[in-house]
């Protein structure tokens, strides 16, 4: 719609100016038509003034007759009395008077060349307001009108012819020209906009891109720092207190703890390789998991933490629960976090436990994490899943940030709420489509 207007504004507005144009040329040529005309009838009026000198009472009337057929009659003897200077006789005939005598001209004869080969519309010629000679419609609503007074002292007639613009002989074809040339002109600019827009919103796409990348590379260092700091804190712990058995000759006691160094720093280096698969690709490849076994692997890494808590972990996923499609380290870091949450919770508390149960609907599993420390705060239940949000002196805040993304990475869900007993209590439901194996 506004595309038309505009086209159509152009077009009025160019096509005025090149009709505006037209018409001044018109008008132009019309006027030079004119002087020609009015001096071409000065020189036939002149004419008569030397014919009067030199017409005498001896010349043959016939033969003034055929050289000059304009003239009706003359006299070589002033009238008595005295007529006015030009006596409009009848319609188209009037007298010229002079000392020497008077001619009765016949102006329509006079000027019939003239008269005959003009183009305008209207054409008059008047002495004093008596019209002697008119051609023509009378012109008095035409657009252009041209008068002056002949340049003769004994014949001031006076001359007016109007006429009206061609209009047929406008330029129509370059009007029907610009009309296209606008249209075209308007469709290459709105292509030229759309392109554009184009490499604009492709820019924009690249610019937000890289910022994800960015963004993808800030999240998977922060991931990293957290999942790396537990175990090798363990595996610091597990070594050291490994030497200081050995230097005491109980070289056999530091047998197991130098075995769940291994096993910690096997953790260390899966989840540097998973880290770096991820920033090679966002996919991972799915693998049927185990979700009873891989919460036991759990407990067995996080065993330090557990023994020196005093916590109870009770594990009450059935056997019988099918196994889901992620994958098994994803699934461990999971885990990992809410059971390392759920010690450090408790840690105030005496009787520290924490329980995991699992059920299956007709399309879900669900997973309830539940311990008995102080569950979380009003803000905590707000907050828990955002990035850096800690109430520990020596939290990153991480931990449950990462834990949602990766259970959405499986199209589950996780939601933080406290139980009955007071205790926190996760509830994390993925769709059983996936374990389909
Ligand atoms: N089981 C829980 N009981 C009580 N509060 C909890 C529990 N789990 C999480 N929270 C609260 O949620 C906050 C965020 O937990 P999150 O694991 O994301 O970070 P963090 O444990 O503080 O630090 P880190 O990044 O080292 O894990 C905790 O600081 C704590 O206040
Ligand atoms: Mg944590």
């Amino acid at each position: 719609m506004v595309k038309a207007l505009v086209w159509l504004m152009l077009t009025a507005l160019s096509g005025g100016g090149v009709v505006i144009y037209a018409l001044y040329q018109q008008y132009e040529e019309q006027s030079a038509e004119f002087r020609i005309l009015y001096r071409d009838i000065t020189v036939k009026l002149s004419q008569n003034d030397v014919i009067l000198a030199l017409l005498s009472n001896s010349s043959d009337p016939a033969v003034v007759q055929k050289k000059f057929p304009y003239i009706l009659r003359w006299q070589t003897k002033p009238h008595e009395p005295p007529r006015p200077d030009i006596n409009p006789a009848r319609a188209g005939t009037y007298w010229i008077n002079s000392p020497q005598g008077s001619l009765l001209i016949d102006l329509p004869t006079l000027l019939a060349d003239f008269v005959r080969s003009q183009k305008f519309r209207h054409l008059s010629l008047s002495w004093q307001g008596t019209p002697l000679l008119t051609q023509g419609a009378e012109g008095k609503g035409d657009w252009w009108r041209w008068e002056k007074e002949v340049a003769s002292p004994s014949q001031p007639l006076n001359l007016l012819v109007t006429n009206n613009p061609d209009w047929r002989s406008l330029p129509w074809f370059m009007l029907a020209l610009l009309g296209i040339f606008w249209a075209v002109v308007i469709y290459f600019y709105n292509q030229y906009q759309a392109t554009k827009r184009q490499r604009h919103i492709a820019d924009l796409r690249a610019h937000f891109s890289e910022l994800a990348r960015l963004n993808t590379m800030g999240e998977i260092a922060a991931g990293m720092v957290h999942e790396l700091n537990q175990p090798l804190t363990a595996v610091l712990s597990y070594s050291q207190t490994a030497q200081r058995l050995i230097k005491q000759q109980q070289a056999e006691k530091a047998e197991p703890l130098l075995d769940a160094a291994v096993m910690q720093t096997k953790r260390i280096s899966s989840l540097l390789l998973a880290f770096r698969e991820k920033l090679h690709s966002d996919e991972q490849t799915l693998q049927p998991v185990d979700l009873r076994q891989i919460w036991t692997r759990v407990v067995m890494l996080l065993g330090n933490e557990i023994e020196r808590g005093n916590v109870s972990v009770i594990n009450k996923i059935p056997e019988s629960l099918p196994s889901l499609m992620a994958s098994p380290l994803g699934i461990e870091q999971i885990f990992h976090n809410l059971l390392n949450n759920a010690i450090q919770a408790q840690q105030q508390t005496d009787k520290a436990w924490v329980t995991v149960s699992a059920s299956q609907t007709e399309s879900h599993i669900i997973l309830t994490v539940t311990d008995g420390g102080p569950g979380l705060s009003e803000q905590a239940l707000q907050q828990v899943f955002m990035p850096f949000f800690t109430t520990k002196k020596e939290g990153l805040g991480l931990g449950m940030a990462l834990t949602e993304t990766l259970v959405q990475r499986y199209n589950g869900s996780i939601q933080a709420d406290n139980s009955a007993t007071g205790g926190a209590c996760f509830t994390l439901i993925f769709p059983l489509i996936q374990s389909e194996a």
